[in-house]
């Protein structure tokens, strides 16, 4: 808790907690229908772009990691297959709705039954230092209070060595397709999203969520500040969707 304070530091607190407040309740009630959005908005392919961060996790048999925001588990049960049957892999994220889904998925995505999903807060990680092989995070930094803080509590529960990769929205840069991505993503698809949510607040949250990102350069420069070596970012679909890796 903070004793002395000035305006500056009392007004970000507030946005701080306003927004972790805002994200909770915006996730809690969209649990149910994640997956169906997750397919609608990107057209699929955020499946193909999780593939790609299980592959740069380089996972073997025997090794552990853990998924950031887990949300339904689509990457952690994707960690389990490559850390086999002596393996272990940890989801966490901050809504019990989208925990209880994933360990509903579990039952016939995680046949190896080496997933444990727990909630738990990504700006304080409930795990020791040094634990796990990987650290990943899809769509979730974006969403985190304060990214900086979540970058450094990944670095601090990986093991010397362990890689630490976050897939999120970039900001395209290319001319004449950056003015069409963002005619679709500001006017488009919170239209096509509140047809179906029946509930425009929720996904006119996704574009104001990527105004205060800092995306490609940005995270980058946050990882490097966390202690990480040979930081890449990765970018698809025009730089609409960035990857990034780092090493500890
Ligand atoms: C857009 S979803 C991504 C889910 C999943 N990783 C995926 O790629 O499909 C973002 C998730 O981050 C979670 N989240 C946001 N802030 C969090 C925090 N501080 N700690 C843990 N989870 C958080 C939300 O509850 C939500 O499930």
């Amino acid at each position: 808790m903070k004793i002395k304070v000035n305006k500056e530091s009392v007004e970000l607190d507030s946005q701080v907690k306003e927004k972790s407040h805002y994200v909770h309740g915006m996730f809690s009630d969209i649990a149910p229908k994640y997956d169906f959005f997750n397919d609608v908005i990107s057209f699929g392919m955020h499946r193909g772009w999780k593939k790609f961060v299980v592959k740069k996790a380089n996972l073997k048999e025997g090794d552990t990691a853990l998924d950031l925001c887990t949300g339904t588990g689509d990457i952690a049960f994707k960690l389990a297959e490559k850390v086999g049957k002596t393996g272990k892999v940890n989801g966490i994220d901050f809504v019990s709705n989208m925990i209880d889904i994933a360990n509903v998925r579990a039952k016939e995505k995680n046949p190896l039954h080496n997933v444990t999903f727990e909630v738990g807060d990504a700006m304080k990680i409930d795990f020791a230092d040094n634990m796990f092989d990987a650290v990943t995070v899809s769509y979730g930094l974006r969403n985190v209070q304060d990214i900086p803080t979540a970058v450094k509590e990944m670095v601090r529960v990986a093991k010397p060595g362990g890689r630490i990769i976050s897939l999120d929205l970039g900001k395209p840069k290319i001319p004449v397709y950056k003015e069409f991505y963002y005619f679709y993503f500001y006017k488009i698809m919170p239209l096509i999203t509140s047809v179906f949510q029946g509930k425009k607040d929720a996904y006119n949250y996704l574009p104001n969520s990527l105004d205060e990102f800092p995306a490609q350069e940005g995270l980058i420069r946050i990882m490097k500040e966390a202690g990480l070596k040979d930081v890449k970012c990765y970018e698809f679909a025009g730089g609409a969707t960035a990857i990034h890796v780092g090493i500890k």
